[in-house]
């Protein structure tokens, strides 16, 4: 009875290990296959790969510096709309004691003082006391400069 017992005791041990390992392979087998294929497809691993990368990188190429910090050229503004975005800022009402557009006297005053238009533009260019060079915009050309100061020369009638 007793040697009975202990067969069965034996048996159903060695039937759960058998299972067991049995499980094991299919676990095995099922993972091999499943590894084994192309997770997704190129498109959406690329996606993946943009959502999932850090933010900014590094720039130790000098050329890339460059290109990233150069100044964008703009296309080149007529005298009117250099005034009419930069100088009317200060020349319109006179602010900081700028000649003020429509005064002819201190116009044509500065302008002679100055020799002529050229004059009047190679010193903003410059800059003179509290008018900036260029009137702040670094950006401005020489060309949109002078067409700066002939518009404004032209709309006090010098
Ligand atoms: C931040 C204010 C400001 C802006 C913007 C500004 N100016 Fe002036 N500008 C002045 C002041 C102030 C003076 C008088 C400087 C002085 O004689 O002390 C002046 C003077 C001038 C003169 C006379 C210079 C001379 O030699 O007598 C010219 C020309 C001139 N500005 C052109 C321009 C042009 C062109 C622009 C736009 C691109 C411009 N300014 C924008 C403030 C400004």
């Amino acid at each position: 009875m007793s040697a009975n017992n202990d067969q069965n005791f034996v048996k159903t041990v060695l039937g759960v290990i058998g299972a067991l390992v049995a499980l094991t392979f299919v676990i095995v087998i099922v993972a091999a296959l499943l590894s084994g294929k192309e997770p997704l497809d190129p498109a959406a691993a690329q996606k993946l790969q943009s959502r999932i990368a850090p933010i900014g990188h590094e720039i130790t190429d000098p050329e890339e510096f460059k290109k990233l910090t150069a100044v964008a050229p703009h296309t080149p503004l007529t005298g009117e709309q250099v005034v009419a975005q930069v100088c009317s800022a200060c020349h319109g009402s006179g602010v900081l004691g700028a000649p003020k557009i429509g005064d002819k006297a201190a116009w044509s005053a500065r302008k002679s003082a100055a020799g002529g238009v050229d004059g009047l533009a190679a010193s903003a260019e410059k800059g003179k006391n509290s008018m900036p060079p260029r009137g702040g915009r670094a950006d401005l050309s020489d060309d949109e400069i002078k067409g700066a100061v002939a518009e404004m020369l032209k709309q006090t009638g010098v």
